[in-house]
């Protein structure tokens, strides 16, 4: 790590001034990520790495706040994603600065309310307890399928995602969301895909409406005009992305956890009540999204650290879920943490869209599988993220 430029001229931020931090938030990196934010908040809360092109970090939770709320300053354009979904088209809302975000916004809130998600908790019920009866009786089971299945199907039913090619979504998916660090090819052929079957899809909603988003929203109207087919298929795209595995990784964060915390699992199973708090604390400290980025308008500066005009920030949320600042004992799991103002879902204009829906959808998770089996533990060492197997062994 090198010291800041000079604060009052950032044209002095040359290279060679700049406090670096060989700092990734995707694949094997997550492994010991906790122990990098540690660092970095110790020693450099504002910090230059050279992946993925380059960017800034912040981990401090004010800097991601206060960015998160800035965006004259810190856009989304031309992309929150690092590296991109294998596409170069906006995602939507998710690429869009206020104000042409308030539009899509408001069509797509309604469909995302807590009304309408407790609506979908029978569903997720009856849909855990069928999973988890695929899995009965196994000695050692494999609980990623559950994780990844359940709200999957889920938000596949509601989207108007034809269910019976969920095993087509999880392909496309890993492609796009986890393979596209390793090879930028993968992930552009598997977008590809899904655009040209999401256009399909939408022509056959245009014609066969049903009860679903899809179709709902091409019924709806953006500033008094019904979507073009080109902001429906970014939309598609981003709900497809954004909705299939997030969810998912925080389910196996959770029950990752838990195998390895027997007193924590045993006070869930004996006060299921207790569930919705511990879920909340597996997002702030285990979260699967633990950053997204922006791109400076302007140049400024950060902690005294000066910054150029068309430089990536990255705000890292799992950071500032652990900064010491904000929570005590940031890197304890505590189940019963009473104040619990994590950014697992960002904070700004940006701020999640199916929040509602992904906390059902983990509760209910949690809940039915601490039902089935109040005890288990890890059959085999595991990482917490990712899409490998978590083998679970339930105990008598
Ligand atoms: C535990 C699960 C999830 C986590 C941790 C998560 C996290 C996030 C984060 C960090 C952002 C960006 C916020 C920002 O930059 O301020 C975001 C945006 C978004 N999320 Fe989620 N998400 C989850 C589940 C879902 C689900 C199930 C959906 C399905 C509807 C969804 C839809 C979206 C959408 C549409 C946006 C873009 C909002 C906008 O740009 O205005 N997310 N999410």
């Amino acid at each position: 790590m090198t010291s800041s430029g000079d604060a009052t001229d950032p044209s002095t931020a040359t290279d060679a001034h700049r406090p670096r931090y060989d700092f990734d938030f995707h694949g094997p990196a997550l492994d010991t990520i906790f122990d990098d934010y540690e660092r970095m908040h110790r020693e450099c809360p504002v910090s230059w790495s050279d992946h993925y092109g380059g960017f800034w970090s912040l981990v401090r939770a004010d800097d991601v706040h206060a960015a998160e709320h800035d965006w004259d300053t810190f856009s989304v354009a031309p992309s929150m994603i690092l590296p991109s979904f294998g596409t170069d088209r906006p995602l939507i809302p998710l690429d869009i600065d206020p104000p042409a975000l308030t539009p899509y916004r408001q069509l797509l809130l309604p469909f995302f309310t807590p009304q309408r998600m407790d609506g979908l908790i029978p569903r997720t019920r009856e849909l855990a307890r069928q999973l988890l009866d695929q899995v009965e009786g196994q000695e050692v089971f494999d609980a990623a399928p559950y994780c990844r299945m359940l709200p999957s199907m889920v938000f596949s039913e509601y989207c108007g995602f034809p269910v019976e090619d969920a095993d087509r979504f999880d392909q496309w998916v890993d492609d796009i969301v986890f393979a596209r660090t390793d090879d930028e090819t993968v992930a552009r052929q598997a977008a590809a895909d899904v655009y040209d079957y999401f256009r399909a899809l939408i022509a056959l909603r245009r014609r066969e409406p049903g009860d679903d988003v899809i179709s709902g929203l091409l019924a709806a109207e953006v500033q008094g005009r019904p979507l073009d087919d080109e902001e429906m298929l970014d939309i598609c795209y981003l709900l497809f992305v954004a909705g299939l595995e997030t969810t998912a990784g925080t389910i196996r964060a959770g029950l990752w956890f838990l195998a390895q915390h027997p007193d924590d699992l045993a006070a869930l199973a004996a006060d299921p009540a207790r569930i919705p708090a511990a879920a909340e604390e597996f997002l702030r400290a285990l979260s699967p999204v633990q950053a997204m980025a922006r791109t400076l308008r302007r140049d400024t500066e950060i902690g005294g650290v000066p910054m150029r005009a068309g430089e990536r920030v990255v705000v890292v949320f799992g950071a500032a879920n652990r900064d010491p600042d904000r929570f005590e004992c940031p890197h304890e799991i505590r189940l019963d943490r009473a104040h619990n103002p994590h950014m697992a879902f960002g904070a700004g204009a940006h701020r999640c869209l199916g929040s509602n829906l992904a906390r059902r959808e983990v509760n209910v998770a949690l809940e039915e599988m601490i039902r089935r089996h109040p005890r288990f533990e890890l059959a085999e060492p595991a990482p917490w993220h990712g899409i490998g197997p978590l083998l679970l062994r339930p105990l008598p």
